[in-house]
């Protein structure tokens, strides 16, 4: 469903709640999405990403209201970022509820939760709450291991033949943000980042007026956006700005593309760079080039965030 009316939201609504799945857009990049509470649902999740059952799935509620209904002994620092982040690219990892079960926390004691501020995403959020009293279950809408989808087509790409006839496919544009959450874990006395993301971890330490730490990049968590081997094209992504004849060059618009190279992309900004990344890795595997040569943006906050995803990009697939 293109640009979806109110109705459709509703039939959208009805559907999770019947047990089917819908993707959804979200500011960050497209969920699949089931109803939190259900098992059999969220078991399709699994199995059309083909992702194994032990990796926790972000459930995405509608407002901060929801929080303690699916998270219990939340630290005070937690509260404050939901209230400054939420609506928006922030995922929290607490200690969980009973609602939320083993099935969709992947068998770990803790609940990821978040608040999307996409306007369809919401409106889904409410209404799905409104009529079920729960919340959406949702990773990336792509198989294990891929790209993450920031527009409908890739999400039809690249899960449309594992969706069941009942499920649906929203379609909100292109993702504004372009690469997934900052995921921080509340469950100890300090907050610390496991997953950078366009929240950063200055405007975190900003906020909570402390310093804290970054995990993300360190091996070994169980969190599948914590593996090395990730965010990977088909292609081979080489990060620096040399030439490399017949391939493919994603730079800033004020690096010039190296001769005998095909540019994929210009962005003007750091923000840009971010929602181009993924929609660029596909449209190289899309023209079937061996390598993606990539000059990444420097600095920190956003830009880290991208070098993260592209560091682990250029370790290639699984
Ligand atoms: O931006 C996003 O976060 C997107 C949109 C759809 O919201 N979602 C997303 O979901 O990226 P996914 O499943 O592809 O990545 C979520 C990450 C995974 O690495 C997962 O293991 C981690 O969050 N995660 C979820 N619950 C967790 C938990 N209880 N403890 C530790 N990590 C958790
Ligand atoms: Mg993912």
């Amino acid at each position: 469903m293109k640009n979806p009316t109110e109705n459709e939201i509703k039939k959208a609504a009805k559907a999770l709640k019947d047990g089917h799945l819908v993707a959804f857009p979200t500011e960050t990049v497209y969920g699949l999405g089931a109803d939190a509470t259900n098992e059999m649902a969220v078991s399709r999740i699994y199995s059309v990403k083909g992702r194994p059952t032990d990796h926790p799935l972000i459930i995405h509620i509608c407002s901060i209201n929801q929080l303690t209904k699916w998270a219990v002994d939340i630290p005070e620092y937690a509260i404050k970022l939901a209230k400054e982040f939420w609506p928006g690219p922030l995922t929290l990892i607490l200690k969980r509820a009973n609602i939320a079960k083993d099935f969709v926390t992947g068998g770990q004691v803790t609940v990821g939760l978040r608040v999307p501020s996409n306007p369809l995403a919401l409106a889904l959020l409410h209404e799905f709450e409104k009529i079920s009293g729960s919340a959406i279950a949702a990773p990336s809408a792509n198989r294990f291991g891929q790209v993450s989808p920031t527009s409908c087509e890739d999400v039809s790409e690249e899960i449309g033949m594992y969706l069941a006839k009942y499920d649906l496919l929203l379609d909100g544009g292109i993702s504004f943000i372009g690469i997934e959450s900052t995921i921080i874990d509340c469950t100890t006395d300090q907050p610390a980042i496991l997953r950078s993301g366009y929240i950063t971890k200055k405007d975190v330490e900003s906020k909570l007026g402390i310093i804290i730490e970054s995990k993300f990049g360190k091996i070994g968590m169980k969190f599948s956006g914590s593996f090395e081997r990730h965010y990977a094209p088909k292609c081979q992504i080489i990060l620096g700005s040399h030439t490399s004849q017949g391939n493919g060059f994603l730079a800033l618009s004020e690096i010039e593309t190296p001769p005998g190279m095909f540019r994929l992309a210009s962005p003007t900004s750091v923000m840009e760079f971010a929602r181009n990344l993924y929609s660029t890795f596909r449209t190289a595997d899309r023209m079937g080039l061996n390598a993606l040569i990539v000059t990444p943006p420097l600095g920190d906050g956003l830009a880290e965030a991208i070098a993260d995803r592209l560091e682990k990009a250029s370790l290639g697939r699984y």
